[in-house]
Formats: C-alpha cells, structure tokens, sequence
C-alpha cells in the first residue's frame, strides 16, 4: 500500500525504485527439472509453503487461480512476465518461462524455449508445411501434430522445450515471390483451414478431452495462429472454424494501424467474435517496430505499449513490455487491470498445458520418443504423399530398378540434406539425402553440376554431362533453397537460380537415358521450358521433403509409392510478375490487374492450383446428389441486386440474398464414386469447387469447398461422400464486401 502510494505521489523517484526492483528480480532459475511449478517440495525449496498459495489449488478453476496469481505481484513484478522470457517471482513461486518455442514441421530450435544438444541430440523433422499441404490429407496433418507435440513433451521433460509453440502460419500466399510461402497451407483459404485444425489439434488435443469446457479443456501443447492479420478474410477462410490457444498479431499494419495495437482486430474480432481461449503474441519486436518503423502517431515507447495493451496483446515477444509497460501505467496510458487482463489469460494457457499441475499420462516420455522409428517413417509417408507428379511421358516413370544398370544423380540437391528441411527447422534426426536414397535401389554417378544452388560456377556442368552420357536415366534434382526464399527474402523472379537451366539443357542434349526432372522449391518455378520439352519425360515437385526426403523421392520414381499430392498454389509464368507489384494485396482483376491466385486469375500458368498426375488413371462417377435446390424465402429476406454482364440473359429475377439474413441451414451432398481403371494401386485426391452462377460480374472464378484423398486398389472404386453448408459452399463476397447468397445456375462443370 505505501509503495502505491509512492508511485502516485513521487513519480521520478519511484521509477528509480522501479528500476532498482527490477535488477533485484533475479530470474527464478531452479537447478534441477521440475515436473510441475505447483509442487510442495519446490516451494519447500524456496522456504515456502504451497498450502499458502490459492493459485496452486488444483480444486479451484483456472481463473480464479490465475487471478490469485496475478493478484499477488507487485506492478513490476506483473510487466516482468509480459515478455517472452518471463522472469517469475521467486517471492511466491513462480519460476521463469520461456514462452518462445517453435514447432512448425517438427520441433524447431528457433526462438529462446528450445535447445538441441548431446542429451537431446535431434528431433523427426517431417516435411516443410507447403509439402504437407500437398498431400490433401487431413488425417496426416492430425497425425503428424500429434508426432510433433509427443516430442515436444519429451523435450519438455527433458529441460529442452517450452509447452507454448508459436505455430502454425496460416497466412494465404497471394503473391509466388513471398519468401514464406513454404511455411503455409498454400493459397486457398479452405485448405488452409482445414490444415489449422488438423494441425492444431494434433498439437493440442489431450486425449478424451476434446468435449470438455474450452476455457479450461487441457491441452497437450498450446498452439499458435499466426499472423494476424497480413490479409483480410474476403473469404470463408477456417479463421474461425479452430479452437487455438493463440494467435500472433503481425508487423504489418491493417488499414493504417498496427495489428498489434488495434483493439477491432484483437479484441472485437479475436477474441470477440472468433472467441478466442487462450492469448494474444505480438511477432518479436513488433511494439519496437511500430515505435521505430511505423512511426505509428509518433509514438514513444509508452504510448505503443499503452496502445497494444489496451488492444488486447497479452505477451510481447521481445523486450518492450517488460521495459515500458510500467512507465505506460504509471503514465496512464494502459490501465493495472489491462497487466492483469493479459497475465490472466496467459497463466490459464499455462494452467492448461500443465505447467502449474502437471498432466500425468505425459510425464514418462522422454528420450526414447524422440526419433521414434514410427515418427521417421511417418516423415518418410508425408514426403511420399506430397510429391507432385507434374509430367510423365509415355509412362516413363516408374522407373524399373531391374532395367537400370547405371542411373545419373545430378544437381545441386542430389545430395541435398540440411536444404530438405526448408526453414524453422530443429536438428534432425538423420539425414536420408537423395544420392542415399537412390543407392538403395542400384548403382548411382553422382555430380552437382553446381557450386550450389545459386549456380553460378559453370565448370561444374561439364562433368555432369559426362555423367550423363553414360547413364540409363539422368535424374536431375535442381532448384531453390533458403538462400533464394524464406523469411525477409522474397524473390525477384520466378526461374531457377543462375545457371541451373543451363545445366539441364546440357545434361539433355548429352545424356543417353530418359531425363527425370525433380524440383525441390517452395513456391513456383517456372520451369516452362522443361514442361514442353520433349525430351525431359518427367517432372516431379518435391518442395522441402524432410529428413527423409530422398528415400522419398526414390520410392515414387522406382514405383514403391504411387504419387497423389496436388499442387497447393498456382505455378505463375514469370511473366506474371510485370503485371502487378508485390504490395498490391486485391485478389480480384480489374483492368489490366490480373488478380491473384486460381480464384480470379485466368490467364495461362505453368500448372495450376491443384495439379498432379498418379502411374494410373481415375474415373468419377456421380452418385445421388443434389443438382439444384430451392430455398424458401419469408417476407422479411430481401433480394439483393448483383451486377451481371451485359450481354447475359440469364439473370435471375431474385439474384441474391444477404448471408446475414439467413438461417443458413440448409444442406446439400454429392457423392461421387472413384474408380482406379489404371493397372496400378493409387491415391486420389478429389477436390470439390463451388463456381458462382455464370454470369455475374467480378466474381471468382471457382473456389474449392472440400477434398478428400482416397487409396483405390487397382481395378477398384471408392465412394466420396461430401456434405456442403449451402451459405459456406456456394456464398461470395460482392464488391461492398457483403456476403451474399446468389441464385442461378452454373454453366461448364467438369470432371477431372
Ligand atoms: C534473466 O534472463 C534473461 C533471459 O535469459 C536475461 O536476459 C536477463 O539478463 C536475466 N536477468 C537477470 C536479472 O538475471
Ligand atoms: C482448495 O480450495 C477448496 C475449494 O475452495 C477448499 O475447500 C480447500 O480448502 C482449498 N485447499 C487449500 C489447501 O487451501
Ligand atoms: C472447437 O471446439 C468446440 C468445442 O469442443 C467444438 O464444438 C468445435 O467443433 C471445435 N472446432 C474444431 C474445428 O475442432
Ligand atoms: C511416346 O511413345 C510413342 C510410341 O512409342 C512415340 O511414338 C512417341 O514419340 C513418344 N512420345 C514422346 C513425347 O516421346
Ligand atoms: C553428401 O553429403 C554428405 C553430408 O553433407 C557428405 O558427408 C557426403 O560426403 C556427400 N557425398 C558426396 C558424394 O559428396
Ligand atoms: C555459392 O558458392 C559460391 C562460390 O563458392 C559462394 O561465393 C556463394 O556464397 C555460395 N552461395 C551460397 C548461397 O552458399
Ligand atoms: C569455379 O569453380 C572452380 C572449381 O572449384 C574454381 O577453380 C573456379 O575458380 C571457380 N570460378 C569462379 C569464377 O568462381
Ligand atoms: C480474364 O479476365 C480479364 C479481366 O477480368 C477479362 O478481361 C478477360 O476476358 C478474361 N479472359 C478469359 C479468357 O476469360
Ligand atoms: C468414365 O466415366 C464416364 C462417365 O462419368 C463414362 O462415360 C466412361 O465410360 C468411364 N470410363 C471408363 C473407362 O470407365
Ligand atoms: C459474355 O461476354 C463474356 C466476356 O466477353 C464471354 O466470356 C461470354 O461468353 C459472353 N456470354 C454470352 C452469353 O455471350
Ligand atoms: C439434398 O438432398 C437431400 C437428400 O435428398 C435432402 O435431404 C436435402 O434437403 C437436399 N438439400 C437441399 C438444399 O435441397
Ligand atoms: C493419409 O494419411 C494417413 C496417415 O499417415 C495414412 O494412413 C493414409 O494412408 C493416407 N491416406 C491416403 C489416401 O493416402
């Protein structure tokens, strides 16, 4: 109390006790692991009693735990948990945390709660997400969530892990030169949805609880959605289909003003509307950019952290808040109750990942489920699932093993190992690189035909030709790496990098054996000149494969694994990139805008969204479905004009009804039967899109609803049954961003 009053009174002087407060906070460091924050003997070992202490009081909620936690600091002992690295208070027992752990594919060593070393020497590293998403298979994101979080609460055990994981990134990739677009789902905002869930839930789903109340419901580890907000949600996106634990706010601002400090953003539409449980991360060192970048309403210091409290950011990754949250009170720029708002949110995540409490059925994992032989063999199958057949000629692949005495590994990623991970990477547990893979199945002339990646050496090429020459089949591995994209490095162009082009028209006018063309990337390449050369039989895109990315690629070229993934973004033309600038954020065409992505751009590409080809060939057939539906209208709905083309005659005379004035639950089913008329076993993945009725001005052009990827035997069928929500499937957004209904009939549906 007198302290209180001290701060009101002698302002100058308190900062100063403040201050020295601070330093006496030492860092609540324990020598030894503990299980649990909330057990006596940890408090004995501080010379307190736990019995004292409410929040340790397992029969009490969470919140009112937390309150009495938060209740019992000091203000300067509250701002001092505000930062990524909480310091704690050894006063009442609460240790340090380290909020910051990453786990994007697979434990990552990123950010200050991870550490690899002789005790915990590696984690699975599974392919990078882009790949994953690849596969259109929501039961193997689940499954390799639940994978990633089993390690990481073995490294938890261990000493080596946090329990909060800053991941996944959902942002939609609009543009093919962003660096990040291979930590993503890809560009459909459906898909990326669905990825969040399954990867969410893997992350975070204890077992048998998944009903229980979510303010409270464990979890195994907290995940994070990331970043909000770089990009509107024109569409049906998941955002709100997933219960997270936390969402991190951008660098970017939305509209002029920072994610971070926009109270619509964070409080009204987070936490609000998508009734966020859990908390609220700033990107690292966002409150210092909007000071020292933006600019933002030439803020200081306080006013950013007054502001990005008051909005509803709980936890700064970085050092602002601890630095500044004080003076911001103090100052009257952010209320006490703001500090305990957040801190109260933030120890209810704790609560529930165990941090306080413990979750028993996890504490005996430790080292030997790391490296699991199931987890690295699940690495392998997400690898294989995603790798994309984009070319295959007279059905040269799969290549038989029998036939081949002599095969060509060359590129700069034939023996590619660190560069299969892509980035936010941990250490892995081994390496399977391609010329191991390819070892396996005969005999195998390795050249890299590069200096690396960017190629700009050509006296590599020639020895690689000689290689060629040679050869029964030349297998050329080539493309990017993180030194061309990844994060705050975009690209300038879409073609591979230096003189890897020249190297593959070499090596194909040399060689003797057919020409397979693998592209490890994230994002696009344009590879055109490959594509329609007839003498390159083959291509196949395996993004950032993983740690067992070669044995990967080798099984699907050698046949072991039949090919299903299908590409999760648009494969521009280079050319593509002079018609619009990278900040230009519309989605839709308007004049000599071309719009982005396969919803509204209808120009020519290298190979779509959705592409890939099987070793076999599918059929559908459409089962019971229903092929139009009447909704009934009462008086109180409305019509909605929408503006049609001119020359269209088929406007209907009702032509859409406001979303918001529906009920929207009426429903419709497609069921289509899937048959392998192929010689071999595949995997098929059916995408279902939504087209609006034909006609209607600015609309996109289609827009995926739903997918399922199926095994189908050869010779076999499989029925896909799908069910739509008539508003969520078939609804559009109109030019005044009204979410609308429309009636009429599509024209030109196809079949795969
Ligand atoms: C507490 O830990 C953080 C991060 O490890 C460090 O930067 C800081 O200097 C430490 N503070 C004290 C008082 O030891
Ligand atoms: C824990 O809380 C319950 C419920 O309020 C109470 O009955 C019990 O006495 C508390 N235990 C301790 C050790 O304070
Ligand atoms: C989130 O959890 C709630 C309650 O358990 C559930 O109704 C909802 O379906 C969940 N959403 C997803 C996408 O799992
Ligand atoms: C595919 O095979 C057929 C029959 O052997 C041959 O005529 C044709 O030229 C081949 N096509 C290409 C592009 O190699
Ligand atoms: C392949 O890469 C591994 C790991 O970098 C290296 O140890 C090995 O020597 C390389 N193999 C060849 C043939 O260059
Ligand atoms: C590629 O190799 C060249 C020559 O050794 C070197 O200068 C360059 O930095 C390397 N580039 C990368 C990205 O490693
Ligand atoms: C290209 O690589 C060769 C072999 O490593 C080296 O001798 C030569 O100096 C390099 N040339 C350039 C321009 O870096
Ligand atoms: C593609 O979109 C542009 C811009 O809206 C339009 O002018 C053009 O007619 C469209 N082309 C095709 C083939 O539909
Ligand atoms: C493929 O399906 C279409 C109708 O969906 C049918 O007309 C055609 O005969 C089928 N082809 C084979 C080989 O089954
Ligand atoms: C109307 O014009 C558009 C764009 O020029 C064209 O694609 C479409 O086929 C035309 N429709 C009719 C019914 O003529
Ligand atoms: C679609 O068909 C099913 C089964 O015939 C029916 O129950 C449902 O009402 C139909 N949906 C709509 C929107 O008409
Ligand atoms: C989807 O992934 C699961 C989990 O790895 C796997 O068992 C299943 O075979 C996959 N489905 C298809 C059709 O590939």
């Amino acid at each position: 109390m007198a302290q209180k009053r001290c701060l009101l009174l002698i302002f100058v002087a308190c900062i100063f006790v403040a201050d020295t407060a601070r330093t006496a906070l030492a860092n609540v460091t324990e020598s030894g692991r503990f299980n649990r924050v909330c057990d006596p003997a940890r408090f004995v070992k501080f010379g307190l009693n736990m019995k004292e202490f409410p929040y340790c009081n397992s029969s009490l909620p969470y919140h009112v735990r937390a309150k009495n936690l938060v209740d019992q600091m000091t203000l300067s002992e509250k701002v001092s948990q505000l930062g990524d690295q909480a310091f704690g208070v050894a006063r009442i027992g609460l240790p340090q945390y380290k909020w910051w752990t990453e786990a994007l594919h697979g434990v990552a060593d990123g950010g200050h709660g991870t550490f690899f070393d002789d005790e915990v020497s590696g984690a699975t590293s599974f392919p990078i997400v882009i790949l994953n998403a690849a596969t259109f298979n929501e039961s193997l994101w689940k499954k390799i969530g639940q994978a990633v979080s089993t390690e990481a609460r073995a490294m938890y055990n261990l000493g080596h892990a946090g329990l909060t994981f800053w991941s996944p990134n959902i942002n939609i990739v609009r543009d093919p030169r962003w660096g990040r677009g291979l930590e993503t789902p890809g560009e459909d905002p459906y898909v990326a949805g669905m990825y969040a869930v399954n990867y969410v839930r893997g992350l975070q789903d204890v077992e048998e609880t998944e009903d229980a109340d979510l303010n409270s419901r464990p979890l195994k580890v907290s995940a994070c959605c990331k970043h909000y907000a770089a990009y509107d949600l024109e569409n049906w996106g998941g955002t709100d289909r997933f219960n997270v634990s936390s969402v991190m706010c951008s660098y970017n601002r939305v509209n002029g003003i920072p994610a971070c400090a926009d109270p619509k953003l964070l409080r009204d539409t987070i936490r609000g509307e998508l009734v966020l449980h859990g908390y609220v991360v700033s990107d690292c060192d966002a409150i210092e950019a909007m000071v020292n970048y933006h600019k933002y309403l030439e803020d200081t210091p306080e006013d950013a952290v007054g502001q990005s409290l008051k909005a509803g950011m709980d936890l700064n990754c970085g050092l602002y808040y601890e630095a500044y949250a004080e003076n911001a009170v103090m100052q009257g720029k952010a209320r006490e109750e703001d500090v305990d708002t957040s801190l109260r949110n933030l120890y209810i995540v704790l609560m529930r990942v165990g941090f306080f409490d413990g979750i028993p059925s996890y504490e005996s994992l430790d080292k030997k489920d790391l490296c699991t032989k199931e987890h690295i063999e699940l690495a392998a199958d997400a690898a294989r699932q995603g790798i994309v057949l984009l070319k295959n000629i007279n059905e040269t692949l799969p290549l038989d093993p029998a036939k081949l005495k002599n095969l060509a590994l060359i590129g700069p990623h034939a023996n590619a190992t660190i560069e299969m991970l892509g980035n936010y990477a941990g250490v892995p547990c081994q390496y399977s690189s391609p010329l191991d893979g390819f070892s396996a199945y005969g005999k195998v002339t390795y050249e890299m035909g590069c200096n690396n990646v960017t190629c700009d050496n050509k006296t590599f090429i020639m020895p690689a030709v000689e290689a060629s020459k040679n050869a029964d089949a030349t297998i050329l591995l080539v493309g990017l790496d993180k030194t061309v994209e990844g994060e705050g490095l975009d690209r300038n162009d879409l073609l591979l990098p230096g003189y890897q082009t020249e190297l593959i028209l070499q090596v194909i006018v040399a060689s003797k054996g057919p020409i397979i063309l693998v592209i490890m990337s994230g994002s696009a390449v344009d590879i055109s000149f490959a594509k329609t050369d007839d003498r390159v039989k083959a291509i196949l895109w395996a993004g950032y494969p993983g740690e067992e990315g070669g044995r990967a690629i080798a099984d699907v070229v050698y046949g072991k694994y039949n090919p299903g993934g299908r590409l999760p973004i648009t494969w521009y033309q280079n050319n593509y990139l002079s018609m619009l600038p990278m900040t230009s954020m519309s989605l839709r065409p308007v004049n000599n805008y071309p719009g982005r992505t396969y919803k509204f751009f209808n120009g020519s590409v290298v190979y779509p969204f959705g592409y890939g080809l099987s070793y076999t060939k599918f059929n559908y057939t459409l089962g019971s479905s229903n092929m139009s539906f009447n909704i009934k209208l009462g008086e109180d709905i409305p019509c909605r004009d929408m503006e049609y083309m001119a020359n269209n005659t088929g406007k209907p005379p009702c032509p859409a009804i406001l979303i918001a004035d529906f009920s929207c639950k009426d429903h419709f089913e497609l069921d289509i039967e899937v048959k392998n008329i192929g010689a071999k076993h595949g995997n098929e993945v059916v995408l279902v899109y939504s087209k609006p009725p034909t006609g209607i001005v600015g609309t996109h052009a289609k827009q995926v609803i739903g997918f399922k990827r199926v095994f189908v035997p050869a010779g076999g069928s499989q029925n896909v049954k799908f069910e739509f929500n008539v508003c969520k499937s078939l609804g559009i957004v109109g030019y005044n961003a009204y979410k609308l209904l429309p009636s009429g009939e599509t024209q030109n549906y196809n079949w795969r």
